[in-house]
């Protein structure tokens, strides 16, 4: 059988609207100021063009996530090589450290030599956003961010890639619940049966399919950022696998 693959970069990038929190743009009290590592600069220093920037950083991380699900390995690494190589200007002096982890991530995924190495690369993206997130009281403004936390049927986006999203934006946000919610989707999907699939390969398929589903629910109840990171890219090389199955067909 043939079946052509292609994910839409559009879809990857239904994120990238997000308003974010207005913490970061209010005063924070100096005691809270002493708190944070690194400590973030008054609010007046924060360049308004971050939020920009932030969204530049946020698609070529999905465009990343998108391409491994997709089994392109090659898309994944010139989407971590554009994130590794932005100027990131108006990242303020105190935070760039954190922008560095970012960058040291995304140089990984640039050089990833198989997918399972370019899923791992962007799962350390994704956690080291939500690191400086948690240090800045930044990131996406959770109460308008899609995807939409429930999933319909006439929803743009398939349920697996709905699912992975909202996990991606638990890591990224950082937040527990949404993570927890995207997991408990991904455990309870059947994400191949409405497709045509050739007897020789469905066994394969299905194999993979029970693995997401067991690997998803591991990760249910993981708030710890580390094995935030790997059960997500474990569970994203999973996606490229089956995807890639495909192609080869
Ligand atoms: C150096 C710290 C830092 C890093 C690293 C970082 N962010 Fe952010 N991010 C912020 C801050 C601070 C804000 C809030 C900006 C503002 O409100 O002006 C933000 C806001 C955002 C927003 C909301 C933008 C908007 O339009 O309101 C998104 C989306 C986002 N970040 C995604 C990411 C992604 C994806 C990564 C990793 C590739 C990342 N960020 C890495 C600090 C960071
Ligand atoms: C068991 C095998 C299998 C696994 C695992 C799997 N997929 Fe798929 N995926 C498929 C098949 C089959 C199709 C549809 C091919 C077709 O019918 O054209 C597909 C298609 C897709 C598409 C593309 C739809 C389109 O119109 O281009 C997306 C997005 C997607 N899957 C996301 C995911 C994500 C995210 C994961 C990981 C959580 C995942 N898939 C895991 C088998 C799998």
């Amino acid at each position: 059988m043939r079946a052509h693959i292609a994910i839409p970069v559009a879809l990857a990038l239904v994120l990238t609207a997000c308003p974010k929190k207005d913490a970061t743009t209010e005063a924070a009290p100096e005691t809270t100021e002493e708190e944070t590592m690194p400590t973030a600069p008054p609010p007046e220093e924060v360049d308004p063009e971050l939020k920009g920037e932030m969204q530049v950083h946020f698609a070529y991380a999905m465009t990343a996530q998108a391409a491994v699900v997709a089994g392109d390995l090659d898309g994944a690494k010139a989407a971590h090589a554009k994130l590794r190589d932005d100027e990131a200007a108006h990242v303020p002096d105190p935070w760039l450290p954190l922008m560095a982890d970012v960058k040291a991530a995304a140089s990984e995924g640039a050089e990833a030599e198989a997918l399972v190495e370019a899923a791992q690369a962007v799962a350390k993206v994704g956690r080291a956003c939500g690191e400086c997130h948690s240090a800045t009281n930044g990131g996406p403004d959770l109460a308008t961010s899609p995807p939409s936390q429930e999933w319909t049927e006439d929803a743009e986006m398939l349920r697996h890639a709905w699912a992975v999203n909202l996990m991606w934006l638990g890591l990224t946000a950082p937040n527990d619940e949404l993570w927890k919610a995207g997991t408990v989707a991904l455990a309870g999907d059947d994400h191949t049966s409405g497709s045509a699939l050739a007897d020789d390969v469905a066994p394969r398929f299905k194999e993979v399919e029970t693995r997401v589903h067991e690997a998803a629910k591991l990760a249910t109840d993981t708030t710890d950022p580390d094995e935030k990171t790997v059960r997500y890219a474990e569970i994203l090389s999973m996606c490229a696998t089956c995807h890639a199955i495909l192609r080869e067909e």
